[in-house]
């Protein structure tokens, strides 16, 4: 039904280290293993597609895993430039009004209802989905002495999480118009935005966190030892 794409070929320059953040072991395993292993338990998804930076030896990778393909390409210098690098690569049977779901690496944690609830409602969607959380704290606007310059309203404010769920065709084409605009999309929603689109936004679970610093990390294996279901 549909295919997963797993941008990984980032460098975690903000956690520090030599191995990069997705690599790190969490409860026993790599990162990118668990956010793998999430999108695949998925009956829905058949396979997934994982940008790789050209150099990465810290993963010994998978070929499959239950008999859905792992298969691999070669990332770019951004995370967009991953993805779109990715959406390319997919098999050909894929055609264009096929779904993709876009999941990061270094996202671990998510949960099966999250990611059955953004599939349910993404697909019924004309322009897709994507899982995000409402800002729970009060949002400061600074100077570059990081004064206040005053309080943003954060009751229409949502913090984008991944996976985000968006046909290939036209997710391919949002990610090449941005890229050739020179415009840095942060994640798919935004390249959609731009044409005039409005994706939906499918509430997702707060603990959905990506590793970026080292607290995240021990965080993440909070998150994962305590859950139940
Ligand atoms: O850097 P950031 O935390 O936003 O990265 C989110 C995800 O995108 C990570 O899984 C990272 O490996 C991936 N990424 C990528 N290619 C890049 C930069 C980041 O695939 N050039």
């Amino acid at each position: 039904m549909t295919w997963a794409i797993v941008p990984a070929a980032g460098r975690g320059s903000r956690f520090g280290g030599a191995v990069p953040k997705q690599y790190l072991v969490l409860a026993g395993r790599p990162v990118i293993e668990h956010s793998l292993r999430a999108v695949l338990d998925h009956p829905g998804v058949d396979g997934v597609m994982v940008a790789l930076a050209q150099d990465d030896a810290a993963w010994p990778g998978w070929r499959e895993v239950g008999g859905k393909p792992v298969l691999t390409c070669v990332g770019g210098g951004e995370r967009a430039d991953s993805v779109l690098a990715a959406l390319h690569a997919l098999p050909a049977s894929i055609d264009d009004d096929q779904w993709v779901l876009v999941h990061d690496a270094a996202r671990p944690c998510l949960h099966r209802d999250d990611l059955a609830r953004l599939i349910g409602e993404g697909c019924r969607d004309a322009v897709g989905a994507l899982l995000a959380a409402p800002v729970r704290d009060t949002l400061k606007r600074a100077d570059a002495d990081a004064k206040c310059l005053g309080t943003e309203p954060r009751e229409a404010l949502w913090r984008a999480l991944t996976p985000q769920l968006f046909r290939r065709g036209g997710l391919t084409r949002a990610l090449s118009s941005a890229h050739r605009n020179g415009v840095r999309v942060t994640d798919e929603a935004m390249a959609m935005e731009r044409l005039g689109l409005k994706p939906r936004l499918v509430e997702g679970r707060d603990d959905n966190l990506k590793i970026t610093t080292p607290a995240d990390l021990a965080l993440a294996e909070f998150v994962l030892s305590n859950r139940k279901d």
